[in-house]
């Protein structure tokens, strides 16, 4: 069989290098497509370790689109997956236009250049925030998306709309959204992982810093909302598990099996995890005592979102397989390797 080639962009950072482990692993060929501005090779090196192939890269900002666009002269990739973009929610508050102009611009090039260039699969990274404080728990894909928040939530939305008119306009383009809960972990490898630049945002990275001693104390934000311990409520999705839900969509793009043109798809495991539940699986199953207080609510946090997963288990045939106790190990063994503890 002819193998097939995917462009990764953003490939060199958390969520990209995984997949595009798992694209390797499966037999399609891979490109990753980054400009480094939340990640470094190591991620691409990572790769390149766990899979034995040289995958090659391209340090190119999706934004500029004459550069961008020599990329599909070189390579006769018919699927992209693009995670290219910045994702820090507070950020995105204090300097909407960085977010408009970076997450926008790329994707409208992504989608300018499949068509010019007359490739077909679109797969976009969407995310959870996209519903907002939900009306009714668990989210299915039909749930009403909430008046965004953030500056990044509203890239996240409008992203959506491009893929959903582009694909419906024209015959060429189908697209996929996968809207991740969050996503935690690393690969069992240890050799790639999340790597948060500065203070981190989210809990996963805050927990295994402070077990690290790199941050002091973590703070638990809110334990007086309406949940049974108090804390807010999520849907911890494994790296790994997510990795291979792109796959999935890959595989039914480029095996014809899609059911419309433009399809949108939760990949969670379906089951809400509390601050406090997770933090004492990770003490419990690396077997250390972490470091932390309850402080108060965090300005814009919902109290609870999880996913119905049954579309994404029917249609992509996928669902989230590592436990959370491998994932919080896994989270772990990652940070160690980073700071060199044995
Ligand atoms: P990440 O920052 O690790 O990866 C994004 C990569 O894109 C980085 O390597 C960065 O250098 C690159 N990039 C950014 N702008 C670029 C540009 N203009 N041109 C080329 N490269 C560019 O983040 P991640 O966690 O791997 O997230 C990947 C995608 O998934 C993002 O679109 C993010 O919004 C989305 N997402 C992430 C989460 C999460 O919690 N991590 C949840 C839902 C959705
Ligand atoms: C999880 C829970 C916090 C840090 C964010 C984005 C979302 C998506 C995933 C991209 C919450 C609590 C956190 C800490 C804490 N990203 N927490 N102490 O907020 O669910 O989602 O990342 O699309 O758009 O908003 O994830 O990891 O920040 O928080 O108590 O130091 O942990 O209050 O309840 P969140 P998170």
């Amino acid at each position: 069989m002819e193998r097939k080639t995917v462009l990764v962009s953003g490939g060199a950072g958390y969520i990209g290098s995984h997949t595009a482990v798992e694209l390797i692993n499966a037999g399609y060929d891979v490109v990753i497509a980054d400009n480094l501005s939340n990640s470094d090779i190591s991620g691409v090196e990572g790769v390149r370790a766990i899979t034995g192939v040289d995958v090659p890269f391209v340090n190119v900002d999706c934004c500029d689109k004459q550069a961008f666009a020599q990329l599909f002269e070189q390579y006769n990739f018919d699927s992209v997956i693009h995670f290219a973009a910045y994702k820090a929610v507070g950020e995105s508050v204090a300097d909407p236009m960085k977010y408009y102009r970076n997450n926008l611009l790329s994707f409208i090039n992504v989608v300018d250049l499949m068509r010019q260039y007359g490739r077909h699969n679109i797969v976009f990274s969407s995310s959870a925030t996209v519903y907002g404080e939900a009306d009714t728990l668990p989210v299915t894909e039909a749930t009403e998306r909430k008046a965004a928040t953030s500056a990044y939530g509203n890239t996240k939305q409008m992203c959506e709309d491009i893929l959903r008119d582009a694909s419906g306009a024209y015959e060429q383009i189908n697209g996929i959204a996968l809207r991740y809960f969050n996503p935690i972990g690393a690969h069992p490898s240890a050799l790639i992982g999340e790597l948060p630049r500065g203070v981190p945002q989210n809990l996963v990275p805050y927990i295994t810093q402070t077990a690290a001693g790199v941050r002091e104390c973590l703070s638990i934000f809110g334990d007086d909302y309406p949940t049974e311990d108090g804390s807010c409520l999520r849907d911890y999705i494994d790296i790994v598990d997510l990795a291979k839900a792109h796959l999935a969509a890959i595989n039914r793009m480029t095996e014809g099996r899609c059911n419309a043109k433009y399809e949108v798809f939760n990949v969670g495991t379906g089951r809400a995890v509390s601050v406090f539940e997770l933090v004492k699986t990770f003490e419990k199953v690396n077997n250390l005592k972490l470091n932390y207080k309850v402080a108060p609510r965090r300005q814009g946090d919902v109290v609870a979102v999880w996913a119905d997963t049954a579309l994404a288990n029917k249609e992509l045939g996928w669902q989230a397989e590592r436990s959370l106790e491998d994932t919080l190990r896994s989270a772990w063994e990652w940070e160690k390797r980073v700071r060199n503890i044995k």
